[in-house]
């Protein structure tokens, strides 16, 4: 009995790790760190995970076990309110941008994935790595291809239900991009001139800390995390009756953040190392890790493996949040699965195709100083996921009642952990810290 609990609550732990990592680890957070000045980011980034994203996944936890619904029915199933349940919409919205602008990426990997196989990373300069990445976006019609083809694999993959397969081998495939990537950080703290970097990356410098600074770092605990979308809310559905719901949540945010940690120190004395302070946006991982393979024995293979994994990663991920819109698709409008599938994907692909134009033929559209990509990525992480974490938290912290949420989160009284359980300051984080906190960051935002 023992071991079976313990089995199926590490089960959960890694599932939910499988969804938390993923390109934000890898691409996003090492591109935030040089953009919002390293080690002065870091810490509020911790902090943001800690007093803000740690308690929303918690009532994510609760709403979806308690509700045993997926995202949009859940808060729904808890309440009459039509408003509140309203708020389900957002759930299905914000996956759908999040999986369009994702696919582009993915895309950008499968490229170097093959750029790795042949072989045009060996040999090449920093520099000539470094315009690669611009030839690469710049170039209308070969990032769409690869957007098309990742997000049709992640549309056939849902369609076909095959999930499992791909999520079994990702399994075996996490922890051994895991080892890579602290391999690769190895080497590149290791670099000549790497110090820097390393410095910039664990020196705070108090007078860097802006209002945009914290709208990032609470924009990427979201992201990075899973959070604010509705998804943890539907894996908390699947969480098993007996697991401790805060430990499960902790643990998912200390492995994320150990692997976004672990990113960092690959990517950003890499780019001290090797002068690439000016590289910056979404293009920093793909210009500075390959100069880094150059420079490691077996090189070459490494490179490979690693896109490999990463498409991986990537993959898992945006599968879940095309699932999204699928699953609401079919439950709401009784629409067949293949349907809503060829639905979401015209969708999808389109305001994907947008935002891969828009670092070269649609460059030119700006929306607020940023270009398509940049302020879908932007307006989903940094204002719609927070403002869907709110929703969720004032509805457990103000509107459940809380012999509710207590019960849930004791497993009904059966997780007898006395005074340990911590009840009372997850609920007051819930109800007071987490709100305060994000709504304060919104306001110190406008002025
Ligand atoms: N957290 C994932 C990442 O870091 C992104 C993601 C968000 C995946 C939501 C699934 C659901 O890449």
């Amino acid at each position: 009995m023992q071991r079976e609990g313990f089995n199926s609550k590490l089960g959960s732990i890694l599932a939910l790790a499988g969804s938390a990592v993923g390109l934000g680890n890898i691409w996003r957070f090492p591109y935030m760190l040089s953009e919002y000045g390293g080690g002065t980011f870091l810490p509020v980034y911790i902090m943001c995970v800690l007093i803000i994203s740690v308690p929303i996944m918690i009532c994510e936890f609760i709403l979806g076990r308690r509700s045993q619904r997926t995202a949009y029915g859940s808060i729904a199933r808890l309440t009459k309110s039509k408003i509140w349940a309203a708020s389900g919409f957002l759930f299905v919205l914000i996956p759908t941008i999040t999986v369009s602008y994702y696919s582009v990426i993915g895309g950008w990997t499968l490229d170097y994935f093959i750029k790795s196989a042949t072989m045009q990373f060996s040999g090449a300069t920093p520099e000539a790595i470094e315009s690669m990445f611009g030839a690469l976006v710049s170039n209308s019609w070969l990032p769409l291809a690869f957007h098309l083809v990742f997000l049709l694999g992640t549309c056939v993959i849902i369609g076909f239900g095959v999930k499992k397969g791909i999520e079994g081998f990702s399994k075996v495939m996490m922890p051994l991009l895991f080892i890579l990537m602290v391999i690769i950080a190895i080497r590149s703290v290791t670099l000549p001139g790497a110090m820097e970097g390393i410095k910039y990356l664990f020196r705070p410098d108090w007078d860097k800390i802006t209002p945009d600074m914290f709208i990032a770092a609470l924009g990427q605990a979201f992201f990075s995390l899973s959070i604010g979308m509705g998804i943890m809310l539907t894996y908390g559905s699947y969480i098993p009756k007996k697991a401790n719901l805060a430990s499960t949540a902790l643990s998912t945010a200390f492995f994320d953040l150990l692997f976004a940690i672990i990113a960092g120190c690959a990517v950003i004395p890499a780019m001290f190392a090797f002068d690439m302070e000016a590289v910056q946006g979404a293009g920093l991982v793909f210009q500075t890790l390959p100069s880094v393979f150059a420079q490691m024995p077996l090189g070459s293979l490494v490179a490979l493996v690693f896109f490999f994994a990463v498409i991986l990663a990537a993959m898992t991920s945006a599968m879940s949040l095309f699932e999204v819109p699928v699953s609401y698709l079919v439950e709401k409008y009784g629409m067949k699965r293949p349907l809503a599938c060829v639905i979401v994907f015209v969708l999808t692909f389109s305001l994907g195709a947008l935002c891969s134009l828009s670092f070269g033929a649609l460059s030119h559209i700006q929306i607020t100083g940023k270009n398509i990509f940049d302020f879908c990525d932007f307006f989903t992480a940094n204002y719609l996921m927070p403002f869907a974490g709110l929703i969720i938290v004032l509805f457990v912290g103000w509107k459940m009642p809380k012999p509710d949420v207590r019960d849930e989160y004791t497993n009904g009284g059966s997780l007898n952990l006395g005074r340990k359980n911590l009840f009372w300051l997850i609920y007051f984080a819930i109800k007071y810290v987490a709100p305060v906190g994000i709504i304060a960051i919104f306001i110190s935002g406008l002025l």
